[in-house]
């Protein structure tokens, strides 16, 4: 494992791996898996992680945009592949021309769709989004049967699905998702819905663990390929490995003195003598700054606590009661060290955020390393 930079992300493709295996086992019998690989595989790579899901058995792949679809496309990723976002009409041709499938909800797009695909004698695959309680994108539920219909008739167009998204899988368990999903179910015992022989699907991370009912003919997790949940308590965590681990370098040691400020702001005042490190990682590198004397990390297996403000570039941690602590130390922000461990989750949680965002916000400048 080489590698350039003093700061970098170590991606475990066997844990990925690992993982969607896991899913497997989860998912109810002949359901299918979309590795939801947008947002350059929520930080871990969209290249790398789409080749090892499709070689650990997922069915697709799952993108926000046709740029990000594009991506894999050309790195000869020919799988299927999904958009899970919207994309405008101007946009068809090239939606066709690279075989992917679209969700839609407007008649706008699939009329380009299947202009395109008309034009490339070739099918327009869509999977149209119904909205039961998100309240975001979507086809309005007492509008489903209708809008199928009317675009059912549109030449060269394929309604290969029928999905909806659950907005509180993972919040504590009420009646709103199990509604959820009775709404979906009846939607699509339609008998004009059903006898598209579509796949019909629901279930994000939090639904595959929570809500089997949810998983219908294809499941589409994210978060959990990567080996975290947002669900508490989750006892699938265990059965999960983390992909990423983050990690720096000790570039300062310096002993500094009870009352010293740190860094900008003074927002931090050493309570006794101790040793000050700095960490060549900032919030543009996707270190937050809500981070800022609130976070942990890992030196020579034991903790450290994040002080002051976390800059741009640098954070500080003291170090006071590492042992042995040198310059150019292995400083682990998310992963394991001597067998202690730092979670994403536990990372989201400090900075008040979700895991989605820690991970999918690590910057460019983070080196990603890999190991098979
Ligand atoms: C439509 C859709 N399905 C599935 C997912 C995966 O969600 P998660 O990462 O929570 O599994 C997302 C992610 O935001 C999504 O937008």
């Amino acid at each position: 494992m080489s590698r350039e930079r003093l700061t970098w992300a170590e991606i475990d493709l066997s844990a990925i791996r690992h993982n969607v295996r896991v899913i497997r086992q989860l998912a109810r019998k002949n359901v299918e898996i979309m590795a939801v690989v947008k947002a350059d595989a929520y930080g871990h790579g969209s290249v790398p992680v789409a080749k090892a899901v499709v070689e650990a058995g997922a069915d697709r792949l799952g993108v926000a945009s046709l740029s990000e679809a594009i991506e894999l496309r050309e790195a000869g990723v020919y799988f299927p592949i999904q958009i899970l976002g919207c994309s405008l009409p101007e946009q068809a041709v090239e939606i066709i021309h690279y075989n992917l499938a679209q969700t839609v909800s407007n008649e706008e797009i699939v009329y380009a769709l299947s202009k395109a695909a008309v034009k490339e004698k070739k099918i327009a695959r869509i999977h149209v989004k119904v909205d039961i309680g998100m309240g975001r994108v979507g086809v309005a539920a007492d509008k489903l049967g209708e809008f199928v219909t009317k675009i059912s008739a549109y030449e060269a167009v394929r309604v290969e699905g029928i999905m909806t998204h659950l907005p509180c899988a993972d919040e504590p368990f009420d009646e709103f998702t199990p509604s959820q999903i009775k709404r979906f179910a009846q939607l699509i015992s339609d008998t004009r819905i059903r006898s598209l022989g579509a796949r019909y699907h629901a279930a994000n991370s939090a639904g595959i663990v929570r809500y089997p009912a949810s998983h219908f003919d294809l499941v589409r997790p994210g978060l959990m390929i990567y080996g975290a949940t947002t669900v508490p308590d989750c006892p699938v965590q265990k059965l999960l490995k983390p992909a990423l681990s983050l990690r720096s370098q000790i570039v300062q040691i310096r002993e500094m003195r009870e009352g010293d400020p740190v860094s900008y702001g003074s927002t931090h005042r050493l309570p006794k003598d101790t040793l000050v490190a700095v960490v060549p990682i900032g919030y543009a590198d996707g270190f937050s700054r809500a981070l800022s004397n609130k976070a942990w990390v890992l030196v020579n297996g034991k903790r450290a606590p994040v002080i002051g403000r976390v800059c741009m570039d640098q954070c500080l941690i003291d170090v006071g009661e590492v042992d042995n602590v040198h310059l150019g130390d292995i400083v682990t922000l998310i992963g394991t060290d001597n067998g202690e461990s730092i979670r994403v989750e536990d990372v989201a949680a400090a900075a008040g955020t979700i895991p989605h965002e820690i991970l999918c916000t690590i910057g460019k400048r983070v080196e990603r390393v890999y190991r098979n």
